[in-house]
């Protein structure tokens, strides 16, 4: 496995293009058919995808992380809530392709994240991680997040109900 300091020099993020949906559609929709990961439970196929990028603008970007031309991880951030009083409140997400995990992938995609999201003028981002998540649970909390609410068996998924934990990080000087 890559060092980190030979991963970090490796590694660019940068705003996806339509060219990368093929590859984030194949690191997102095992975790949607899978695992609990995430609630999604509907794969997307490609002109979801192609919607999905489409929905994102500037302040909503969609990044991935790419070495050698290949993605490795992506996220994005989405609007919290479809709301007037919520536009500036972002919610993440970020996939790391499963052979990559543990490399510092995440915390680069959601690094890059947090930066797209205090030059927006977003004032903060939250996270919902199902509750067995302690990979996301552990990245977020690393990234400034602190735990602000737990839902009580919101979500049921493959066969069981989870707790989805809310965490939030208030960006500075907003
Ligand atoms: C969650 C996820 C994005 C983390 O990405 P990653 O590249 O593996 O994480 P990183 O290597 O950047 O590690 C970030 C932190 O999480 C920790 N971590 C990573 N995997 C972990 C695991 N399986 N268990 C516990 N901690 C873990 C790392 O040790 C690191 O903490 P540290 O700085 O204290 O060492 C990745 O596991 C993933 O894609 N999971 C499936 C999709 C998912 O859960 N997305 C989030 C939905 S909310």
């Amino acid at each position: 496995m890559a060092s980190a300091a030979l991963l970090a020099r490796a590694v660019t993020v940068r705003d996806a293009r339509p060219a990368d949906l093929g590859r984030i559609g194949e690191i997102w929709n095992p975790e949607i058919l899978r695992t609990d990961t995430t609630t999604d439970t509907e794969p997307r196929d490609a002109a979801a995808l192609a919607a999905w990028l489409g929905r994102h603008g500037a302040a909503w970007p969609v990044v991935v992380a790419v070495a050698d031309d290949e993605v490795l991880a992506f996220g994005a951030l989405s609007p919290y809530r479809p709301t007037p009083a919520f536009a500036r409140t972002a919610e993440d997400s970020v996939y790391v392709a499963r052979d990559r995990r543990g490399e510092g992938l995440g915390r680069r995609v959601l690094d890059e994240l947090l930066r797209r999201a205090a030059a927006a003028g977003h004032h903060s981002v939250l996270a919902r991680v199902t509750a067995p998540n302690t990979a996301s649970l552990r990245l977020h909390a690393r990234a400034g997040f602190r735990t602000v609410g737990v839902e009580r068996e919101t979500a049921f998924k493959l066969g069981r109900w989870l707790d989805v934990v809310v965490l939030q990080r208030v960006l500075a000087g907003r």
